[in-house]
């Protein structure tokens, strides 16, 4: 192949930097210590670890002790709704309240509390893939544990109206959860200034290795811990922690934090590009999410009428692009996404679906490619006079 690979999944992951690598390093060699040990490697590691941790607030306009670090989204998600309920359900707080658009981690959260005893209530949501905030409203009451809505859609892109809905759940006494996964190094967030009670955030997404995470949790709010057996982020999170991730962790995050103005501009100058690049040409080609009145920048969710996600995704990974099928837990099976499904989008479209997402490796040079590319394959798929592609 004489054009090099273009990889359009930078919602499912993105590659390690280069100063986040380098500044984890040291970890991996002579700073191996354990924080909890007293001796001076101990102390070292120590020392780090609580630095990167105050680094991390601080994207956040968290303080250090509201920090909490995972292994990543999915166990930032569990602990935040789990320890949420179960800490709350012997208060009379029987409901739990989420969309029917979030990611897996955060939906079968909340299936498991439901599992135990809580009522779920699944918010609606409009057709451009908003919560609606009346229908929030009215399912958000004092008898709510805790309600969660993400911030940025990993699907479709949209920004959903996390301040009004944590604002709402405040007035009533319920917390309200939120995972910034896809908002993180995307959208300004400060917790100083929104009501939220938990938040997740995931370090692969911004260029930090994958398996580190954290949760921020407002200082007062009760979270029963998932796991027992240490001392270790008091209590909240038991286990020898990952100091090297979290270090590389908090270099990402500054870095993308204090590059998340310029590089929403770019993001959005790219995905309008290539947008306008797919409906010239493929007129009944179908943006998902297109309507909402936010979207992050960098992800594009088109689906083709006539296509299926699975051959178009083979025939562009055949020209070195490489998207998915809705989200990437999900590619690899054959299931249309349940967040489209969740929006009205019928199973024909549905199943049709690619997620291009970009990113730290998406240039000019690569849109125009891919808006090259692409409406020839869509040709090539409904059968029409097959158009060279390259
Ligand atoms: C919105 C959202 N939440 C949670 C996760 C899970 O994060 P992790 O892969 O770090 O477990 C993802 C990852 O795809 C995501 O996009």
């Amino acid at each position: 192949m004489s054009n090099p690979p273009i990889y359009l999944d930078h919602a499912a992951t993105t590659p390690v930097r280069a100063e986040v690598l380098e500044a984890m390093l040291p970890f991996f060699g002579p700073r191996f210590g354990n924080p909890s040990s007293m001796h001076r490697w101990g102390r070292e590691a120590r020392t780090a670890l609580d630095e990167a941790r105050e680094r991390v607030a601080r994207c956040l306009g968290a303080s250090a002790d509201e920090i909490c670090f995972t292994s990543g989204g999915t166990e930032a998600d569990n602990i935040a709704i789990l320890g949420a309920w179960r800490a709350l359900r012997k208060k009379g707080r029987t409901a739990v309240a989420t969309s029917p658009i979030e990611h897996k981690a955060v939906l079968a959260a909340v299936h498991q509390a439901a599992h135990e005893g809580a009522d779920e209530r699944m918010l609606a949501v409009t057709r451009d893939g908003v919560v609606d905030v009346d229908a929030f409203r009215e399912s958000v009451r004092d008898d709510t544990a805790i309600a969660s809505v993400m911030w940025v859609n990993n699907e479709i892109g949209t920004v959903q109206p996390t301040r009004e809905l944590a604002a709402h759940a405040k007035s009533v006494g319920a917390l309200f959860h939120t995972d910034a996964v896809q908002a993180f190094g995307k959208i300004d967030i400060d917790v100083k200034s929104i009501p939220v009670d938990v938040l997740t955030i995931s370090g692969h997404k911004i260029q930090a290795p994958k398996g580190v995470g954290a949760v921020f949790i407002r200082r007062g709010t009760a979270i029963e811990p998932l796991f027992h057996g240490g001392s270790q982020d008091r209590g909240r999170r038991p286990g020898t922690e990952n100091v090297a991730f979290v270090v590389g962790f908090a270099r990402a995050a500054e870095l993308a934090v204090a590059e998340r103005e310029e590089e929403w501009s770019r993001l959005e100058s790219l995905r309008d590009a290539l947008e306008s690049a797919i409906l010239a040409r493929v007129p009944d080609a179908v943006i998902h999410g297109r309507g909402a009145s936010k979207r992050a920048p960098h992800i594009l969710n088109v689906s083709v009428p006539g296509t299926d996600s699975e051959s178009m995704l083979m025939a562009l990974d055949l020209r070195g692009i490489g998207c998915s099928a809705g989200s990437a837990c999900q590619s690899g099976s054959v299931s249309p996404s349940h967040v489209l499904s969740a929006i009205g989008v019928s199973p024909e479209l549905a199943s049709a679906a690619l997620r291009m997402s970009i990113g730290c490796l998406t240039t000019d040079e690569c849109v125009a490619r891919v808006a090259h590319v692409f409406p020839a394959l869509v040709e090539k798929a409904r059968g029409k006079t097959a158009a060279a592609a390259d």
